[in-house]
C-alpha cells in the first residue's frame, strides 16, 4: 500500500529499483543459478517469453511440449496446449512442437532424438511439474531429473511452467524442489503477488541470456536491440514489484511451504475418510501441498457435487471442459476451521448427490 503514495506505473524510459531488487530476491528463492528475470503481467505472456528465450539461446526452432498440459492461452503458449478442445479452432498455429505423454521421459528422447536423426533442433521442452488443470496429475518421482538429463545431452533447454503449481502450492516452494532439479528457464504467476495485483514472469539460468545476447553486458553474440526479447509497458511495474517482494517476505517469515504441505495432508485425510464412506462418488483423490483433486464417475455427477458445495457457499476448479476432475486450490492460509467446514460441506454434498444417483 505504501507504494501507491510513491508511484504506482513506471515510466519505460527508467530503469525501477524495485524489478532489481525483486529479480535479486527470486535468484535467492530458486534453485540453483537461475537468476535472469523478466517480468510480465499474465501467464501466458511469461511462456510467450520461456519460448522465445529457448530459440534465441539455443538457435533450435521446436519444441517439445505434454499431452494434457496447460500453458495459456496466447498463440504460442495454446501452440504447446495439450487439449485439443483448445487448440483446434487455431490450427496452424507454431507448427514446430511435437506432444509426448506426460510422465514418460523416454517419449521425450525419442521425440528430440528422431527430430535430430531429420535435420531439425529440439530448441525448449516445456513442462508442468504437476499438470495442474489437466487435473492435478503428478509424475512419477525421477521423471523431472530424467529430462534434465535428456536436456543437458541435447543442448536443449528445459522450461517448467510453474505458473500454477510453484511459491508454495505444492508443499515446496517450487515444485521441482520436490526432486531438486533446476530448469534453464522458469514461469511463475497466479500466487507472485497474494493475489493483489498481475505479475508474472521468467527467471533463466546465466546461460541462456549470454548465448543469446539478450540485455547487455552479455558476452558472445549481442543484438543491437536489448528489447527482442519483449517489451511490456505495465511488465514489473513499481506496484506489481513491491507486492511481489511483500509475498515473499511473508511467504517466508510463515513458512507457507510448510504450512501448505500441511494443510494439504489434512485435506487429503479428509477425502479418504469421505471416499471410505462414498466410495462411489467420490472415486479418488490426490494432490501435493494445497493442489488437491477429486474424481468423480462421471461428469455429470462432478458438476451436481460442485454445484451442492457452491450452494454451501463453497467454491472449487473444475478442469474447464470437465468437472470428473475438480480442484481444490484454496489460499495456502486458510485457517483450519475453514477447511473443517469445507469437508462438513462436502460430506452432505456427497450425500445429496449419492442419493439422487443412487449411490450409497
Ligand atoms: C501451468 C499454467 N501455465 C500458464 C497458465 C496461463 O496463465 P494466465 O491464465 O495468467 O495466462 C496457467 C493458467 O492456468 C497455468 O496453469
Amino acid at each position: 500500500m505504501a507504494q501507491l503514495d510513491r508511484y504506482s506505473l513506471h515510466s519505460q524510459e527508467l530503469v525501477d529499483p524495485l524489478r532489481g531488487y525483486l529479480a535479486h530476491l527470486l535468484g535467492l528463492i530458486t534453485p540453483g543459478d537461475l537468476q535472469y528475470c523478466f517480468f510480465t503481467n499474465g501467464g501466458a505472456e511469461a511462456v510467450e517469453m520461456a519460448l522465445k528465450l529457448a530459440r534465441l539461446a539455443t538457435g533450435g526452432r521446436w519444441y517439445i511440449s505434454t499431452v494434457g498440459a496447460f500453458h495459456g492461452k496466447s498463440m504460442g503458449a495454446i501452440s504447446m496446449g495439450g487439449k485439443g478442445a483448445y487448440r483446434e479452432d487455431y490450427i496452424p498455429m507454431v507448427q514446430q512442437v511435437q506432444h509426448v505423454k506426460f510422465g514418460d521421459a523416454d517419449a521425450a528422447r525419442v521425440a528430440i532424438e528422431n527430430l535430430e536423426a531429420v535435420g531439425e533442433k529440439v530448441a525448449g521442452l516445456i513442462v508442468e511439474p504437476i499438470q495442474g488443470e489437466a487435473g492435478v496429475m503428478i509424475p512419477p518421482d525421477g521423471y523431472l531429473k530424467a529430462l534434465r538429463e535428456i536436456c543437458d545431452e541435447h543442448g536443449v533447454a528445459l522450461i517448467f511452467d510453474e505458473i500454477q503449481v510453484g511459491l508454495g502450492r505444492t508443499g515446496t516452494m517450487w515444485r521441482c524442489d520436490h526432486e531438486g532439479v533446476c530448469p534453464d528457464i522458469m514461469t511463475y504467476g497466479k500466487a507472485s503477488s497474494g493475489g493483489l495485483v498481475p505479475i508474472t514472469g521468467i527467471i533463466a539460468r546465466p546461460w541462456t541470456y549470454e548465448k543469446s545476447g539478450v540485455g547487455t553486458g552479455c558476452e558472445g553474440k549481442m543484438f543491437e536491440n536489448p528489447w527482442i526479447l519483449g517489451s511490456p509497458t505495465f511488465g514489473g511495474n513499481p506496484l506489481a514489484c513491491a507486492a511481489f517482494i511483500s509475498t515473499i517476505r511473508y511467504m517466508l517469515e510463515n513458512d507457507l511451504p510448510a504450512l501448505s504441505a500441511a494443510k494439504g495432508k489434512k485435506y487429503l485425510d479428509g477425502l479418504q475418510k469421505l471416499h471410505d464412506k462414498y466410495p462411489k462418488v467420490l472415486t479418488t483423490s490426490r494432490g501435493a501441498g494445497m493442489l488437491i483433486c477429486m474424481e468423480f464417475p462421471t461428469d455429470e455427477i462432478g458438476h451436481e457435487v460442485t454445484k451442492a458445495l457452491f450452494a454451501r457457499k463453497v467454491m472449487t476448479a473444475g478442469t474447464l471442459v470437465n468437472a470428473q476432475t475438480v480442484r481444490i486450490e484454496p489460499p495456502l492460509v486458510q485457517a483450519d476451521e475453514t477447511i473443517d467446514k469445507v469437508l462438513v460441506a462436502l460430506d452432505e454434498a456427497l450425500a445429496e448427490v449419492g442419493k439422487a444417483y443412487n449411490l450409497l
